[in-house]
C-alpha cells in the first residue's frame, strides 16, 4: 500500500483535524476516474461528483493515500484488479429488497413459467439475475420458481445464476443474511419455508435455497457472456440506469443473443429499451420477449 503523509493532505485541504481530512478531487482526476468507470464498467458517474467524494474520501485517507491522483495512479495500474474491485465496492449502488417490483414475479409465475414448461428440454430451466447485488433478487426468483415447481409437482434443475461486479455485494448474497427491512414484502409462508430466524433477529436463507442460487462475479460490459447454453429468463433490473444509451444498446444486444427464441428479459420498471429493431416484443411494462 502507498505510504503517504496524512498531515500534508490535511493541510492541503486546509484542515488539521486528521479525523476530518477532505482530499480535493481535481477536475482532472474526476474526469480520469469517471472516464475509466464508464469505459470498463458502463457506470456513468459524471453527475455524481459529490457521491464519489463522499464514498471514497474516508477509504483513501484511512489507507494512506494523500491525493486522488496517487490513488488513481495506484488503482488503475494494479494488474491484479484488486484495488479496482475494492473501488467498485464503494462506488456501486447496491440497493435491493425481496419481491422488488413484485408484478414481475407474478407475471413470471402465472405466464412465463407455464410457458417454459412447454418449451424447456431435459427439465433444465436457465435463469439469470444480472446485477444481482446483495442477493434479494436471485433468492426471490428461486423461491417463486420453487413454489411453482412444488405446486405443479415438477422436478426441474432450475438453479438461478446470480452475477454482479461488486464483491462486497456478492459476499452478502453468499451469506444470505438479511434484516427485517429487506424482508418487508416477504410472505409468512416464505419466512417459514425458505428462511430461519437467527438469535439476533435477522433472517438467514436456508441452505437448500442457497444451493439453488449460483453466485459469480461478472462484468456485464466486458466481452461476451461465458454461457455454453442459451438462457430462458434474464432479470437485469435497475442496473442499466447507470449506463448511457450506447452501452445499454450493446448490452441489450448481448442479452438478445444469450436468450432462447421466446426467452424473456425483465428490466427495471423505470427503465425501457429501444425496440425499433423488432428483436423484442413488449409483454407488460418492462418485460420483453425475444421474438422467435
Ligand atoms: C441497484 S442494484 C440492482 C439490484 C437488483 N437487480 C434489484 O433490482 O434490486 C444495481 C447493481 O448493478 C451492479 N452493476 C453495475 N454495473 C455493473 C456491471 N458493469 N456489471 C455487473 N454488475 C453491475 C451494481 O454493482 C449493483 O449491485
Amino acid at each position: 500500500m502507498i505510504s503517504a503523509n496524512i498531515e500534508d493532505a490535511a493541510r492541503t485541504a486546509g484542515n488539521d483535524d486528521k479525523g476530518a481530512v477532505m482530499l480535493q478531487l481535481s477536475d482532472n482526476d474526476f474526469t480520469r476516474l469517471t472516464g475509466f468507470l464508464k469505459e470498463r464498467f458502463g457506470i456513468n458517474l459524471i453527475k455524481k461528483r459529490t457521491l464519489i467524494e463522499s464514498r471514497l474520501n474516508n477509504y483513501l485517507v484511512s489507507n494512506g493515500f494523500d491525493s486522488y491522483k496517487t490513488y488513481l495512479d495506484y488503482a488503475l495500474s494494479d494488474k491484479t484488479g484488486a484495488e479496482v474491485s475494492q473501488m467498485l465496492n464503494y462506488l456501486t449502488t447496491n440497493y435491493s429488497y425481496f419481491m422488488r417490483e413484485w408484478e414481475h414475479f407474478k407475471f413470471l409465475k402465472e405466464h412465463v413459467l407455464p410457458e417454459m414448461a412447454q418449451i424447456i428440454k431435459n427439465n433444465d430451466l436457465r435463469t439469470w439475475s444480472a446485477g444481482c447485488s446483495t442477493g434479494q433478487e436471485p433468492y426471490t426468483l428461486a423461491m417463486v420458481i420453487g413454489d411453482f415447481l412444488s405446486e405443479k409437482g415438477l422436478k426441474w434443475d432450475a438453479k438461478v445464476l446470480a452475477t454482479d461486479i461488486s464483491m462486497k455485494a456478492l459476499d452478502v448474497a453468499r451469506k444470505g443474511i438479511y434484516d427485517d427491512d429487506a424482508l418487508k414484502n416477504v410472505p409468512a409462508y416464505w419466512k417459514l419455508h425458505y428462511f430461519r430466524k437467527l438469535p439476533d433477529g435477522k433472517w438467514e436463507v436456508t441452505e437448500a435455497l442457497k444451493k439453488e442460487v449460483i453466485i459469480r462475479r461478472l462484468n456485464l460490459i466486458e466481452g461476451g457472456f461465458p454461457f455454453k447454453k442459451p438462457l430462458h429468463i434474464i432479470f437485469c433490473r435497475n442496473v442499466m440506469i447507470y449506463f448511457n444509451e450506447e452501452t445499454k444498446k450493446k448490452l441489450v444486444e448481448k442479452f438478445y443473443r444469450a436468450l432462447i427464441p421466446g426467452g424473456y428479459l425483465f428490466i427495471g420498471q423505470s427503465e425501457s429499451i429501444d425496440r425499433t429493431d423488432g428483436k423484442f416484443k413488449l409483454m407488460i411494462p418492462s418485460v420483453y420477449k425475444k421474438v422467435q
